[in-house]
């Protein structure tokens, strides 16, 4: 298992980047899309949930990274036999690095956007504890990291940019991070009518309890408790570290703020979506 798991945590390959593009997606696949620290293995908890109708089997037997593979990560070839149809997976690809069977498929994609001030303060705590990341220096010197998108999957702004631009029409389906917070059970409804799930309210609160972040960080298929300390060191930061909204307040400075923002305002400017958040 820990061989598997230092496999999973080995920074990409041309080999896995290949079989990326060579994976053959099919119609009734679902995708949930992410830049890193936007909500992903909540995802992984939540597809699994919402595709078999509650059941916690999956959750409960199968580590995160198997149930719902990284479409990027070698791990994808040993588990893919084993996957059940329909079949869940995330990834952190821009939409341009999507593979031509993806566009070909009717697969489903939900987007998940988080506050770009939180992802960057999430990254750092992450930096800080991942064995397989380059130390973050400061937060002033990470915050120069993350603008200028020398960090895993580039620049968070060209990110949402691709995939807020992909012409899937009703293929695709964008949720915040925020809105999960705040009402759990009514992103898992938007979520579970997007898939076409018929999901009763009872099966939506039992999915709501077992997604919260206390049950997250209590159940180890889920909480990363099963990768050895050399590759998260969870006395450093817990990868389920606080799950809340506007932890940035703790540790931006007005200076940092006003930089932060413009960077991210100019890089958008010319774009006809416009950001969820007001702060
Ligand atoms: P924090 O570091 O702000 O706590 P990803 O899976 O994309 O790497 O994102 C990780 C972030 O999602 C972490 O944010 C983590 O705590 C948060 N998260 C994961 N599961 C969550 C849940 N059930 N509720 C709230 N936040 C959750």
């Amino acid at each position: 298992m820990t061989e598997d798991i230092k496999v999973l945590f080995s920074p990409m390959s041309i080999c896995c980047l290949k079989f990326a593009q060579e994976f053959a997606f099919k119609d009734d696949d679902v995708l949930a899309a992410t830049y890193p620290k936007s909500g992903t293995i909540w995802m992984q908890e939540i597809l699994p949930l919402v595709l078999n109708g509650g059941d916690l089997t999956l959750i409960h037997t199968i580590p995160n990274w198997d149930r719902v593979p990284w479409l990027e990560e070698k791990r994808l070839a040993v588990v893919l036999d084993k996957l059940t149809s329909p079949r869940a997976m995330v990834t952190h690809f821009p939409y341009h690095h999507m593979p031509p069977s993806f566009h070909a498929s009717k697969a489903k994609v939900i987007y998940v956007m988080r506050n770009p001030k939180d992802i960057m303060v999430s990254s750092y705590y992450f930096h800080q504890m991942a064995g397989f990341l380059q130390d973050p220096g400061t937060f002033d010197e990470f915050m120069a990291t993350f603008l200028e998108g020398r960090v895993f999957f580039g620049k968070w702004t060209d990110h949402v940019k691709s995939w807020r631009n992909a012409e899937l029409g009703d293929r695709i389906m964008y949720i915040t991070y925020e809105e999960m917070v705040q009402d759990l059970p009514a992103a898992l409804r938007k979520i579970s009518d997007f898939l076409g799930r018929n999901l009763s309210e009872e099966v939506i609160q039992k999915i709501a309890e077992h997604c919260s972040f206390k049950a997250m960080k209590g159940n180890n298929m889920s909480n990363f408790d099963l990768v050895p300390n050399e590759l998260m060191d969870s006395d450093k930061s817990p990868f389920l570290r606080k799950g809340i909204v506007g932890d940035w307040k703790n540790h931006f400075s007005a200076e940092q703020l006003a930089r932060f923002t413009t960077a991210i305002h100019k890089e958008l400017e010319n774009e006809s979506f416009s950001l969820p958040w007001s702060s």
